[in-house]
């Protein structure tokens, strides 16, 4: 387990963009914090690494965004919406959590609240806690094969 301290969006975006150059195929990055913390920021710079050229923004009517383009597919998902055991069951999340490519999930918790457990694949954890108007504590940990 590792933790960052970010003092600015900025710094939370070159530590997602450190992940995204080193990234590998079938991993997925599971990311919890609440509303505003930086979850968003995060996966722009993982999409940077990756060298992704389109813009990111947050799966709003959709669960999940497909990035092509870049060293890796990138699947974003946001699980904001998904409340219930049976909703998120039935969102079809399997092939994201062994992705063809690579996985970033916003509001993760809610999986293991619909009782999923991310064992599967190569999986890193992110929490992302406010501790100041522009500060940020990020810690993570990585595992899984
Ligand atoms: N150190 C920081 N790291 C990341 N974001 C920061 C930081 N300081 C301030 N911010 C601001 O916090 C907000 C983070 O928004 P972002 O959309 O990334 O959050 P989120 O966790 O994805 O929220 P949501 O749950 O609504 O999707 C942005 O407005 C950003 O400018
Ligand atoms: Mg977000």
């Amino acid at each position: 387990m590792a933790t960052f301290i970010s003092h600015s969006p900025a710094e939370t975006e070159s530590l997602g963009e450190q992940w995204g150059r080193a990234v590998q195929r079938g991993w997925v990055f599971a990311l919890s914090g609440d509303l505003g913390a930086g979850k968003t920021q995060l996966v722009r710079g993982i999409a940077r690494g990756l060298r992704v050229s389109s813009r990111v923004h947050s799966p709003t009517f959709t669960l999940v965004n497909e990035y092509t383009g870049g060293r890796l597919p990138l699947f974003h998902l946001d699980l904001y919406r998904l409340e219930t055991p049976n909703q998120i069951h039935g969102a079809g999340l399997d092939e994201f959590l062994r992705p063809d490519g690579v996985a970033v999930i916003e509001w993760a918790e809610r999986l293991a609240d619909g009782g999923w457990k991310l064992e599967a694949g190569k999986f890193m954890t992110v929490r992302i806690e406010v501790t100041g108007e522009s500060k940020r504590q990020i810690i993570y940990e990585d595992s899984g094969a």
